[in-house]
């Protein structure tokens, strides 16, 4: 056999997968700096012989495995970045940086798929079509989808996967659902001016806390009054500053916060609804207020064909499949969603604190058959394309 090197990671997968993700746990990086991690792929990738497209990305990269050249194409997606956390746990490959760690599992996402790669470039052959593996950078500022999808390296793709560690999930499981799996995340921030005064004469200036502290609660009643009871969404006041000593009425107040919403139209209409709440409560004051509205990913949106393929595989591969609500939280898979059908899982990684916990853990023995079920996925998914051809 020509590529011995597959060979042997083949024979050894499971204590080779466990051996790369523990290192990448030891060596987080953050969104977009993920240079190392990016680096030891690469060498990985190439020691199994499997194409390293050439794109123009800092860091990340996309990986291709092709079978027959004139099949369809589909693609598998990992995320590789780490967070600002600093680590709790005691185990012997605890992160070495101090300050960053591996909180939300991606270092169990990119393990997971670089198995599957591992195990599609064996049966290469008899791939009818080609697989594209995306290790993608900086998930967790919601941008690093856009960076790849901007590349053009998913032209072509005619289905996406992905995945998501699953603390609340017992090993062996696995949960997903048509629609939306997360949410819409989107940023607002609000700048309200005043005219500052004395704090003994009110009646000279406007009083900006007095507005802030209106608007926060006009803000509350969206979701309650004007958005239905069976709609999923949220606005959350995360931040509220004014002023800076006791005996001064401030000009200006700063409220920094964020909407989290399932449906396209619910996204559109809040922030129209905050804006008309706002003005109307700067205006009654004689104040001044302006919204700044900051998109981040849509929700995510499973379709209905591959969701119902993604559970048939898993079901096949003795998986419990789990009912899982969607979640409020965010994730940038879903720009790929908005251009290519696909569907995207969680898959139980044993029952540990929630992700972005400073104690947050993986089992081990959820990677191998993570990488063996988005190894028959992907093939399954080749068929069904060849078929519709
Ligand atoms: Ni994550």
């Amino acid at each position: 056999m020509e590529n011995e090197k597959l060979l042997t990671i083949i024979n050894n997968l499971e204590e080779k997968l466990i051996e790369v993700r523990h290192n990448f746990h030891k060596h987080p990086e953050l969104s977009n700096e993920e240079f190392e991690t990016t680096k030891t792929l690469r060498n990985l990738l190439n020691e199994a012989k499997i194409r390293v497209l050439d794109l123009p990305l800092a860091t990340g990269l996309v990986a291709e495995i092709t079978g027959n050249k004139e099949g369809p194409i589909i693609a598998i997606r990992g995320d590789i970045d780490a967070l600002p956390i600093i680590e709790e746990t005691d185990f012997e490959y605890k992160s070495q940086v101090l300050g960053k760690m591996h909180a939300c599992g991606h270092d169990f996402h990119t393990t997971a798929i670089l198995g599957a790669a591992y195990l599609l470039k064996q049966q290469e052959s008899t791939l009818c079509g080609t697989v594209r593996f995306i290790f993608q950078p900086a998930e967790e500022k919601g941008h690093g989808a856009e960076e790849i999808l901007v590349t053009g390296a998913l032209s072509g793709v005619g289905a996406i996967f992905g995945l998501h560690s699953a603390p609340d999930l017992e090993v062996g499981s696995l949960g997903t659902n048509v629609g939306p799996l997360t949410a819409a995340v989107d940023r607002f921030e609000i700048e309200i001016e005043g005219l500052g005064t004395h704090a003994s004469s009110p009646e000279k200036g406007i009083d900006p806390v007095i507005v802030a502290a209106h608007i926060v609660t006009a803000l509350q009643t969206i979701v309650s009054r004007n958005v239905s009871a069976f709609d999923q969404a949220l606005v959350s006041v995360t931040q509220l500053k004014s002023g800076n000593t006791w005996n001064v009425i401030p000009t200006k107040a700063y409220i920094e916060g964020t909407v989290r919403t399932l449906k396209k139209e619910t996204r559109e209409f809040i922030p129209k609804k905050m804006q008309q709440k706002i003005k109307g409560m700067a205006d009654s004051f004689g104040a001044k207020a302006e919204l700044k509205w900051y998109p981040g990913p849509p929700a995510t949106n499973n379709s209905e064909e591959w969701t119902a393929v993604a559970l048939e595989v898993a079901k096949e591969q003795e998986y419990e499949i789990k009912g899982v609500p969607p979640s409020l939280g965010g994730e940038d898979f879903a720009y790929y969603q908005e251009q290519i059908p696909g569907v995207f899982v969680n898959i139980g990684t044993g029952l540990s604190y929630s992700l972005h916990h400073p104690k947050f853990t993986v089992d081990d023995a959820a990677i191998l058959p993570s990488a063996n079920y988005f190894t028959k996925l992907a093939r399954r998914a080749l068929v069904i394309l060849t078929e519709k051809r």
